[in-house]
């Protein structure tokens, strides 16, 4: 282990020295603050400032199949986040932070993997046709998939199964799906990188299952939680106890689990975190007017926890329609 760190380290510095050399890029080639920009992370990172950023926090595709993933394999799901992070390396402050929100566990079709077989007793049928769905559509154009469960009285993964033939909680169901720790992953990639893994904390959603009608063939859970990794990166980390109210270091600021709710039905995005989620690593691990990053902006919730924290952010997402919500947004004049 400590050879990999040492070898780590050494490599970074090399990094850095090469990077050195290199003559400074012109201004406007560098992402400007207060803006969320639309374009691949993997290559927009390299525009932005070198040691500038306080604190990266994002939520990357959790390769569940979502629109925004479709059609990339596990290998390149893993390069798309080896990448990321690290990249991260040299555009954060000494001492700086990089927060993961993450589903533990994610899973994918395995067809090696021996099918998990099970004798389904009392299983609820569910003959409710794409045709179906279309013309309750037609009729209602503005329903979205919690209405359409509604009216059907089914879940809105049977909704969405039935539309988009994808299966957004992960197919923990299927037979041959393999559940993978990612949490190994990240850390692995991180330290190749030179960022240590400082902290990380459960993130507790609400038991929004208890107003699904999920049903499982297995006996496996639905998992309502995820876990928030902080890579640190080393150099000093200013610690100020004023950062937080008093209740507030007791009620969330050292305590290892948090309960927020996570945003439920809405037409923006399909994957909104909360703005509490990062509102809270913002106030915790940055100083007021310090930048903030999010390489996968998505709908805008950091920026938006950024400015009410009197902090500054970058944003970058590669779909244009978040783009143009996250930067015109309904949402900036919500918090
Ligand atoms: C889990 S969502 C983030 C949601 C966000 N936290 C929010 O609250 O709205 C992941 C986002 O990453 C974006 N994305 C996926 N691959 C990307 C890439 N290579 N470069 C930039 N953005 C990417 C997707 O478009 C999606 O909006």
């Amino acid at each position: 282990m400590e050879r990999n760190i040492a070898s780590a380290t050494n490599q970074h510095e090399t990094q850095n020295s090469i990077v050195k050399k290199v003559a400074p890029k012109p201004d406007d080639a560098y992402l400007s603050i207060n803006t969320i920009h639309l374009g691949d992370t993997t290559l927009l990172l390299d525009k932005v400032h070198r040691e500038s950023i306080a604190l990266s926090i994002w939520s990357p595709p959790y390769n569940l199949g979502k629109n925004y993933e479709l059609g990339m394999t596990f290998e390149q799901w893993q390069e798309l986040i080896r990448t990321t992070i690290c990249k991260h390396t040299p555009i954060l402050i000494s001492g700086g932070f990089l927060v993961i929100n993450i589903a533990d566990i994610l899973c994918f079709k395995d067809k090696d993997m021996p099918r998990i077989q099970a004798e389904t007793i009392g299983r609820r049928k569910y003959n409710i046709t794409k045709k179906d769905i279309e013309e309750v559509l037609y009729e209602h154009p503005s329903y979205n998939k919690y209405d359409l469960a509604s009216y059907f009285n089914c879940s809105e993964q049977t909704i969405d199964r039935r539309l988009h033939g994808n299966n957004i909680r992960g197919g923990k169901y299927e037979t041959q799906t393999r559940v993978k720790l990612v949490g190994g992953l990240l850390e692995e990639w991180a330290l190749d990188s030179g960022l240590y893994l400082y902290d990380r904390r459960i993130w507790v959603k609400d038991p929004a299952w208890q107003n699904s009608k999920w049903a499982s063939l297995s006996y496996r859970a639905v998992d309502e939680f995820e876990y928030l990794y902080v890579f640190w990166k080393p150099g000093i980390v200013k610690h100020n106890r004023k950062r937080l109210e008093a209740q507030e270091w007791t009620k969330w600021g050292s305590r290892a689990v948090w309960n927020i709710a996570s945003v439920k039905s809405n037409d923006c995005h399909e994957a909104m975190f909360p703005i509490e989620l990062p509102y809270r690593m913002i106030r915790l691990l940055t100083e007021p007017n310090d930048i903030v990053l999010d390489c996968f902006m998505g709908s805008g919730s950091t920026a938006v926890a950024a400015l009410k924290a009197n902090r500054r952010y970058i944003g970058i997402d590669k779909e244009a329609e978040y783009v143009n919500l996250a930067n015109s947004r309904w949402i900036f004049r919500t918090y």
